[in-house]
């Protein structure tokens, strides 16, 4: 047994952590005290705007929502203490899968216990040896690791990167890669719905154009998009105006505007999530999404089909706080998403004008490296329909002070 006080690994650890504490880059978590709102109670600060919470809709305290939990954890208890396949698969998990597969116009889907696990599952399991995933540059870590993974257990599997939006550049490397591969073989072009860092969105119906004309499949982590973009809520692809079903994939997060609670999915054709049943290895060897969050999931997405109302507030606010922000004279990326990033440059910048911001009572955290790439260190400011203009005003009134 090593001796873990002084084995080599804790001096190298404390190294780390060192140099991240004298560059001003060590990230301190914020303990919050109350639930998620349009302000939240936190330890040390007292109530503060918030400003950093993907809770885009306003549901992650619904009394419907946390009724819902409240049944699920009654009717059901804790989970099954089981793995679906064996004996862990409960009726809310099959009426939620339900329910997604109809708000995402899909066939099916199948749910996992977060985002990051469902693109873990997808590639490893549906991808081949002798296919090629090609991915949008600046998509997140989980679609990186997902095909990092999959091209690590099936080492024939071929991956590729394009330049962030860049339809040229993906059609050049697709012809190349059409000339070299096998005839059946599949191509994956996968991308962000919003791009969570930057907040602007890839062209979809270019994408869906340039993978017709390669006989592509597209995936798309629409994370920060359901719930908040198109006129319902539907999506990202509902912004561009095109069906549910002229996307052959969508990996998704019950953990933002679904509820907030935590929770991923994958939605596709039914022949595919059976496959994702079958042989996926996050679904044959590790536990359901809790039922509880399962409940209360389904309950947000019910609220958000029958309440459209509330897309609309959100955008509304989102067009009003980017005004007022720009007006302030800061600089945040054109988007019509609900992620308004302030690029500020280096790291411990980012993290000084967060702090400062919360002393000031508002919540938004700098974003700096390893998250985003050095030197395009930012403030991401988060806007939610439970946001009043009051709360707008207050944000950009200390954005000011900076
Ligand atoms: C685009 C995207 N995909 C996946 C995830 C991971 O989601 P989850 O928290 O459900 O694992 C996130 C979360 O930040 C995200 O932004």
């Amino acid at each position: 047994m090593p001796n873990t006080t002084t084995h080599p690994f804790l001096a190298r650890t404390d190294a780390v952590l060192n140099e991240l504490r004298s560059t001003g880059q060590h990230k301190e978590l914020q303990t919050i005290e109350g639930p998620m709102g349009p302000t939240v109670k936190l330890a040390g600060y007292g109530e503060c705007l918030c400003f950093c919470s993907n809770n885009y809709l306003g549901l992650a305290n619904h009394p419907e929502v946390v009724e819902a939990a409240h049944r699920g954890l009654r009717d059901y208890g804790a989970g099954t203490a089981s793995v679906r396949f064996i004996c862990g698969t409960f009726a809310p998990h099959l009426a939620l899968e339900k329910r997604i597969a109809a708000l995402m116009g899909a066939e099916a889907s199948y749910t996992f216990v977060s985002c990051w696990n469902a693109n873990e599952a997808i590639f490893p399991t549906l991808c081949k040896n002798g296919d090629l995933v090609i991915s949008d540059e600046l998509n997140h870590a989980s679609i990186i690791d997902g095909i990092r993974l999959a091209t690590t257990i099936k080492k024939g599997l071929n991956k590729g990167v394009y330049k962030h939006n860049d339809l040229n550049d993906l059609r050049t490397k697709l012809t190349k890669a059409r000339g070299e591969l096998a005839s059946d073989a599949v191509i994956w072009v996968v991308t962000d719905g919003v791009f969570s860092m930057e907040g602007d969105l890839p062209d979809l119906p270019g994408l869906r154009a340039v993978c017709d004309e390669f006989d592509a499949l597209l995936v798309v982590d629409d994370s920060h998009g359901t719930g908040v973009m198109g006129k319902t809520g539907r999506g990202t692809h509902e912004h561009f105006g095109m069906p549910g079903s002229s996307i052959d994939f969508f990996t998704g997060t019950l953990g933002k505007a679904l509820g907030g609670a935590a929770g991923g999915f994958i939605a596709g054709p039914a022949s595919a999530i059976d496959m994702i049943v079958q042989r996926g290895r996050p679904t044959l060897f590790s536990n359901a999404l809790p039922v509880p969050v399962a409940c209360a999931a389904d309950k947000a997405i019910e609220i958000l089909m029958n309440e459209p109302q509330r897309v609309q507030k959100l955008r509304d606010n989102v067009t009003y706080a980017r005004a007022e922000i720009k007006k302030a004279g800061f600089d945040v990326i054109d988007s019509p998403t609900a992620i308004c990033p302030i690029i500020v440059g280096e790291t411990a910048t980012a993290i000084a004008m967060s702090k400062k911001l919360l002393e000031n009572g508002v919540f938004v955290i700098g974003f700096g490296y390893p998250v985003v790439p050095e030197g395009e260190a930012r403030l991401r400011v988060q806007i939610s329909a439970a946001h009043e203009k009051t709360h707008i005003d207050g944000l950009v009134s200390a954005l000011k002070k900076l």
